[in-house]
């Protein structure tokens, strides 16, 4: 991926780190930092999807933004006793999600296969996070939600909503009492510290 990337933009245009996105650093700070195409859940624990929020408050400036892009988890497809949803059957593609509620997981299974009697296989494992927990881990870090759409192109979020774009802002009054009095609380002197 950096390959690629190093192919239209240098060092200088873009700085590239690579690390875990739920502690690494880099230098300098930000007005955006975002997380699109459900990235954010591949972080397993809560602990570590928690500690992304705050690594991305540790990267802004004050008023920047963190965007997120991630899917809203389809349960109500999950009737009791079930443990996998097919969400997508054509020919050559099988797309299958197993769920494993106590833990909060998904691990979503692309088939692909031809003709002949086998086929390939390719699973990513996610901890789903409905859009209420992702905005208390977004408040715990110090981020209010600014807007939330449907998809990028500004379509209302509604119940029947598969994903959604929400956009998270550190308050500017916030930010401004957090330098003038050092730590205001413990959550901001964790968030500072973290
Ligand atoms: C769903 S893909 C999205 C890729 C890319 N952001 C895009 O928009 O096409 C998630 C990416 O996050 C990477 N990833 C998974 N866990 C990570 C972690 N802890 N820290 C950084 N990257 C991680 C995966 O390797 C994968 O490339």
């Amino acid at each position: 991926m950096v390959a690629q990337l190093r192919k239209k933009a240098d060092d200088a245009a873009i700085l590239v780190v690579l690390g875990d996105m739920a502690t690494t650093v880099a230098a300098g700070n930000y007005s955006l930092v975002y997380l699109v195409f459900n990235t954010i859940s591949n972080l397993l624990t809560q602990a570590e999807q928690v500690s992304c929020f705050r690594n991305a408050a540790r990267h802004l400036v004050p008023g920047g933004r963190f965007v997120i892009e991630l899917s809203v988890p389809d349960l109500r497809k999950l009737p009791p006793g079930q443990k996998a949803v097919v969400w997508q059957a054509e020919p050559g593609y099988i797309g299958l999600d197993t769920y494993d509620v106590v833990r909060q997981h998904v691990v979503s299974h692309h088939f692909k296969f031809g003709e002949g009697r086998q086929s390939r296989v390719f699973r990513t494992p996610h901890r789903y996070i409905r859009p209420a927990e992702l905005d208390l881990m977004a408040q715990l870090a110090g981020f209010e939600l600014e807007s939330r759409h449907a998809d990028w192109v500004g379509s209302e979020f509604t119940a029947e909503s598969r994903s959604h774009v929400s956009v998270y802002r550190i308050p500017l009054e916030r930010q401004a009492q957090r330098q003038k009095t050092g730590a205001s609380a413990v959550k901001l002197a964790t968030w500072d510290s973290g």
